[in-house]
């Protein structure tokens, strides 16, 4: 997966080179610097010392020692002075000269902890918003996986408003089990379960009038109508013989998009997607579904069938479908956005 949220101590990786949040003197420290070098060992400093430092926002690179990882690349993120000394600016490069050393020495995967957010005191949100944006444009343009390593659940502070948000759709959706499962839900389902019996989608019709003068809410309907009219969707029902692989490619070919911007959106990685390109059977897992209906951006019902066709559904009992439906019925479809999301309520992220 290019890109990963992980709780966890960056130092037991097993990744290619592991970022150390330094300081200028790349002399060791206190907090992720002094964990660093405690796992690797005195040879570490050793060969910090003949770096002669490190200015704010470079990367320098030594050995991983007796580390997992084969590299360690020391980079000092800036110091929080209230975001008025270009605090953003060095934070961003801190990240990307990190990335770029790591490409210089072939890695393949790469793990960062928050820099700055700890004794540098950068607020954590925004620290995390530098982190995953500078990360983002970076495997917009090259092939790497990158993981973001979260020390203690304290350091991850996502969007409050958006959390709150879905929490609350969380609320009045998720079925665990003991309570009402969502009407509109149920009429979609049973719609899908008669997707291909046309005669019984007048009686799936009828229940739905019914279920709208019960609800009086004209918006039930209106997703259910949209699905009725949908042409794309139609099609792809259509073709019930397509495969997921075929229905991919043709969704990808339809939308005018090149293979590699809907594999990068939906945080698959190269090979993967290749996989699927090459295996008309290719029987994906709901994550990997759900991260291409993401990638292009397709409606709720749209999603459901396309999840269907490789034997899947949304699920209220399951939270992290619940809190996909909300990104896909609010029309979010920024992948990071959401796997902050998954993240944040403890889920698996989407991507593979
Ligand atoms: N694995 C992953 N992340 C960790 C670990 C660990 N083992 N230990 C700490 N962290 C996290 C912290 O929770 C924080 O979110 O690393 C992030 C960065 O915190 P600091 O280590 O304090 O780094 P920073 O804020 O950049 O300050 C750098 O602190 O340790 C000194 O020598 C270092 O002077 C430098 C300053």
């Amino acid at each position: 997966m290019p890109f990963r949220i992980v709780e966890g101590d960056i130092t037991k990786l097993q990744v290619d080179a592991i970022v150390n949040a330094a300081n200028e003197s790349l002399l060791g420290g206190g907090g992720v610097d002094g964990a660093i070098h405690r796992a690797a060992g005195p040879r570490l400093l050793e060969e910090c010392r003949t770096l002669h430092g490190c200015k704010t926002g470079e990367a320098k690179v030594t050995l991983g020692y007796d580390l997992p990882a084969k590299y360690v690349i020391h980079t000092v993120g800036p110091i929080w002075r209230g975001g008025n000394y270009g605090e953003e600016d060095l934070l961003r490069s801190a990240y990307r000269n990190s990335l770029f050393s790591a490409l210089e020495k072939n890695c393949e995967s790469v793990a960062f902890p928050m820099i700055s957010a700890g004794v540098y005191g950068y607020p954590k949100d925004q620290a995390l918003e530098v982190a995953v944006s500078t990360i983002r444009a970076f495997l917009d343009e090259h092939e790497m996986d990158v993981t973001l390593v979260i020390f203690d659940r304290e350091s991850f502070r996502f969007d409050g408003r958006l959390y709150s948000e879905i929490s609350g759709f969380i609320r009045n959706t998720y079925d665990d089990g003991k309570g009402q499962r969502n009407l509109l839900y149920d009429m979609e389902s049973a719609f899908e379960v008669d997707e291909c019996i046309c005669e019984e989608r007048a009686e799936v019709r009828k229940e739905i009038r019914h279920a709208k003068s019960m609800m009086g809410a004209s918006a039930m309907a209106a997703p259910i109508q949209m699905h009725l009219q949908d042409t794309g969707l139609k099609e792809a029902l259509e073709n019930l013989d397509e495969s997921f692989s075929q229905a991919l490619l043709r969704m990808i070919d339809a939308r005018g998009m090149k293979d590699s911007d809907c594999y990068k959106k939906a945080n698959i990685d190269r090979k993967l997607f290749s996989k699927i390109r090459s295996d008309v059977n290719y029987r994906p897992s709901k994550q990997t579904v759900l991260a291409f209906a993401v990638a292009l951006e397709l409606d709720l019902s749209e999603t459901e069938a396309f999840l269907k066709k490789a034997g899947f559904a949304l699920s209220h009992s399951n939270k992290a479908d619940v809190i996909v439906e909300y990104f896909i019925s609010h029309r979010n479809y920024d992948m990071y956005r959401i796997n902050e999301a998954l993240f944040a309520f403890d889920q698996n992220l989407l991507g593979a």
